[in-house]
């Protein structure tokens, strides 16, 4: 085992903090080696909190220097200063000032947190715990102070000096130095401080909210990289007036700026009118993003936005609320993004995700409550969970006390708890009085986890025209929570006939479509059932569940056909497939139905009323989502020739129509981004996969001369990621065509390495490891490592889990080598064995083999500790 202790912290040991910090001046010397920092905080005694101890403040690596008094100089006997804490033995009555100053060197830290440098520039990240790598704090969320910022920098070095709020002032200093200050009015917790300082180019425009404040808006990025901002900015102000038309929220500081910076651990941070920004998700032009990374940014411009209500003006007590932040934002952003593209291929793409990032991770050991309980390095728990499932509970939450007295809880909730730091508790009271309704048992959602299945039966009796539908519940155990209570769940659903819904009734009354499940097994009568119906279950998916229900083939192409839910109809081409893999998984010799076969075509032909929609439907499951299905004992290799067959024969059978559709879905004109186009280029690139999925010439023909061609990345990418699936000499050389006109371009380079990186072939390893190698390569930078290694861990399921179990010991040796440096990094990577567990004997011997070889290394950190103890566990 390895020798990192890990001290658990528990929600019940909640307790409010003994002193409060009302104001905090921090002084900041910027030097690459040596920044100097002091700190002059406003303290009091809580008078909310009975401890009448010292006080003690958190630190991480920090480097004292001194300390004062209200203005006078401590002695050493006075306090302990320690790199991890600073405490002051005895503090006066009532309110005082602490000043301390600290010393750090930003080019050492390669942990990411605190205050470092990426690309020339000093930049800061707090969340969760950075702020304490900066000065000693009370670095909990809880303690919400107004700052002043003063940044002093060399001015050839940093001419941009940015940090929270409004700047003050600034001016001109000796020996080429000068300085700006920056207030923040809103009191606010430490994880949202940010300081940015370098030689950045900015692009400006602004922004009049509803009610008249003019807003300047300004993205900041490396110099050459202006033009890249345009999208970013587009989607900043679509963001800014769609939360005033949908959520009643206007901006509330005078400026709002984000700065785009290249080493980055997360997609972007929401620090109070100061983003920062992963220079992935800021970044775009046709000829160096697709399409899923212009939605992407959209999306998270919009994300960190919105959390300026939903994060910063109402914030988090302690960390074990983070899906009140993260859970509600995602809703805000996936909301979003539904208006200003297509709703249902929106829900289409957000359920994938849940499944196949949360589901998986429910299903294994390191499975958790929406709101967990205990933790051992909060940031292991920005998880799927957290984020996505928290999402869905929201989205429950909306579709069980309506639209409008969930507008009027979410009105209620920024009135009530404005300026606040707050419970889970304190947001579902609001919507509890709004609604009148008793939401206790719907709090089980944030306190059990795993993913609960609902099995359902229908009968129809055709004399009476009655159809009884019987629902119920089973809660599967997970890692700490072996029994459970049964919990509520909105399902919508509709009974469908030939030719589309049916007009029924429940309890006598107009069915509207959606039931409530509150007990393990509930039954629905319901009256006016003329044909025999299909049951739609859990439409647009409004419970992140299993859904248990025995369709048969010919029932599925009834959902396709004729159901009104769009969700449905997708789900019901994907079940067909599933139902399909699962049959070729065990037998591969099993005939493909043909009727599957026909479905298909149906979908081609149809294409073209909704593309982005056709697309999804025509994708096939993906080998983890077969894998999932299968549950254990899984064989990725045996998925991988379930699929590899069913699409070669979709390609042999559709190989014209495919090639039609590819035809008429090629799009003229200039690039645009719009979900309409982009929705035509998804279908086109799927079907040119499918065609190329035999070999065919033509189809590979196609590919080649798109690859060639190409006017956008989408396309450009889709036919180099063909071409190299092919296995064919044409791929290779489109590889290296592709780096070629690229290698100056680090975020086009990072696509270039996740396309050879995912290839199912058994040469990948070694063709990663050789990867590895390239000048474009870089163990230390988030991105790179993420691109290579981390699309062969989570994405490369046949190779990651090589049955020799080479793919576990070289991505354990990889974690071991980043640890030291950026555990955060290396934890994260370390989430691709999740699912060891469900792997068949062999492979599931070598990969706790790996894991426990990363659990007996010495000084593991807190993060990658954390984690193999609970894999393993
Ligand atoms: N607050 C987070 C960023 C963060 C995460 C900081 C973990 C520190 C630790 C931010 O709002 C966020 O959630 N970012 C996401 C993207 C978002 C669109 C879901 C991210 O970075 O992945
Ligand atoms: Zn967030």
């Amino acid at each position: 085992m390895s020798d990192t202790a890990l001290e658990p912290v528990r929600l019940v040991d909640y307790r409010v903090p003994a002193f409060l910090i009302d104001t905090v001046h921090l002084d900041i010397g910027l030097d690459r080696t040596q920044t100097r920092i002091v700190a002059t905080l406003a303290i009091r005694r809580n008078p909310a909190s009975g401890e009448r101890g010292p006080l003690k403040l958190d630190g991480d690596s920090l480097l004292f220097v001194e300390a004062w008094l209200d203005g006078v100089p401590l002695q050493t006997r006075d306090y302990v200063a320690l790199p991890q804490a600073f405490t002051l033995h005895h503090t006066p009555e009532g309110s005082f000032t602490l000043t301390i100053e600290t010393r750090l060197d930003p080019s050492a830290n390669t942990q990411l947190m605190g205050l470092y440098r990426s690309n020339s520039a000093y930049c800061t990240q707090c969340e969760a715990e950075g702020f304490r790598r900066i000065t000693y704090f009370l670095d909990r969320p809880d303690v919400l102070s107004v700052y002043t910022t003063r940044i002093e920098a060399s001015f050839q070095e940093a001419p941009a000096l940015l940090a929270n709020g409004n700047k003050i002032e600034e001016g001109v200093l000796n020996h080429g130095r000068h300085f700006a200050v920056w207030h923040d009015p809103f009191p606010k917790p430490s994880y949202l401080f940010a300081m940015v300082a370098g030689d950045l180019a900015v692009v400006r425009d602004s922004f009049v909210t509803a009610s008249g404040r003019h807003v300047r808006l300004e993205i900041y990025v490396e110099h050459g990289k202006e033009s890249r901002c345009t999208y970013a900015m587009d989607a900043l102000k679509r963001s800014m007036s769609w939360d005033e038309q949908v959520f009643g929220r206007e901006y509330d500081l005078d400026i709002f700026m984000i700065v785009a910076v290249s080493d980055f651990n997360m997609g972007a941070m929401e620090n109070k009118g100061l983003n920062v920004f992963n220079d992935k998700y800021v970044l775009a032009l046709p000829e160096t993003a697709t399409d899923q990374d212009y939605a992407n940014i959209e999306a998270i411009i919009a994300h960190e936005y919105f959390h300026n209500w939903t994060g910063n003006r109402i914030t988090c007590r302690d960390w074990f609320q983070l899906c009140l932040k993260e859970g509600l934002t995602v809703f805000r952003d996936q909301e979003f993004s539904a208006d200003q593209r297509s709703r249902p291929v929106k829900r289409i793409s957000d359920v994938k995700t849940l499944r196949s990032q949360q589901f998986s991770e429910d299903g294994g050991p390191l499975a958790h409550p929406v709101r967990p309980e205990i933790y051992n390095e909060i940031n292991n728990f920005y998880t799927a969970t957290v984020y996505e499932k928290g999402a869905e509970v929201v989205r429950m939450l909306k579709a069980l006390i309506g639209d409008e007295a969930f507008g009027r809880g979410m009105d209620l909730y920024f009135e009530r708890h404005d300026g606040e730091a707050v419970t889970i508790e304190d947001f579902i009271a609001c919507f509890a009085d709004v609604s009148g309704r008793d939401l206790s048992q719907f709090m089980l959602w944030y306190r059990q986890s795993g993913t609960p299945e609902i099995r359902a039966e229908g009968v129809w009796d055709e004399s009476g025209r009655t159809y009884a539908l019987t629902l119920s519940q089973i809660l599967p155990p997970t890692p700490g929570q072996p029994h459970k209570q049964p919990m509520l769940f909105p399902i919508r659903l509709g009974l469908v006939g030939t030719k589309g819904d049916l007009r029924v009734r429940l309890d006598g009354e107009p069915f509207e479509g959606l039931v409530a499940l509150t007990e393990p097994t509930q039954s629905f009568l319901f009256s006016e059932v003329g044909e025999k119906p299909v049951p739609s279950l859990l439409r647009s998916f409004s419970a992140p569940v299993k859904l248990a229900v025995d369709l048969d083939e010919e029932a599925l192409l009834t959902l396709l056909r004729a159901d009104s839910d769009p969700f449905n109809r997708w789900q019901a081409a994907q079940s067909y497939a599933l139902k399909l893999l699962l049959r070729l998984v065990k037998d591969p010799t099993t005939p493909i139905d043909p009727r599957f076969v026909e479905a298909i075509s149906g979908i081609l032909e149809r294409g073209g009323d909704d593309p982005a929609f056709a697309a999804l439907s025509l994708a096939l499951p993906s080998e983890a989502d077969i894998a999932r299905e299968i549950g254990s004992d899984v064989d990725p290799q045996a998925i991988l020739g379930a699929r590899a067959k069913l699409r070669h024969t979709l390609g042999s059978y559709l190989g014209s129509e495919l090639l039609r559709t590819i035809e008429t879905m090629s799009v003229d004109g200039p690039y645009s981004p719009q979900a309409r186009d982009a929705g035509r280029r998804s279908l086109r690139n799927v079907a040119l996969e499918l065609a190329c999925a035999n070999g065919s010439k033509a189809a590979l023909a196609v590919a080649q001369a798109q690859f060639e061609n190409a006017n956008n990345m989408t396309d450009e990418m889709a036919a180099l990621n063909t071409l190299a699936l092919s296995g064919t000499d044409a791929g290779e050389q489109a590889l290296l065509g592709f780096r070629e006109r690229y290698g100056s371009d680090p975020l086009v380079i990072d696509k270039w390495m996740s396309v050879q990186a995912m290839l199912p072939h058994e040469t990948t390893l070694a063709r990663v490891k050789e990867l590895m190698r390239d000048s474009a390569f870089s163990l230390h930078n988030p991105n790179r490592v993420r691109a290579l290694i981390g699309a062969f861990s989570a994405n490369n399921q046949t190779q990651f889990n090589r049955p020799d179990g080479e793919g576990y010991s070289f991505i354990a040796d990889i974690i071991l080598s980043i640890d030291p440096k950026n555990p955060q990094l290396a934890a994260r990577l370390l989430v691709a064995f999740k699912t060891w567990r469900s792997l068949e004997a062999g492979r599931r011997a070598l990969a706790a083999a790996a894991l426990r070889d990363i659990a007996a290394r010495p000084g593991l950190s807190r993060d990658v500790a954390d984690i193999v103890q609970r894999s393993l566990a």
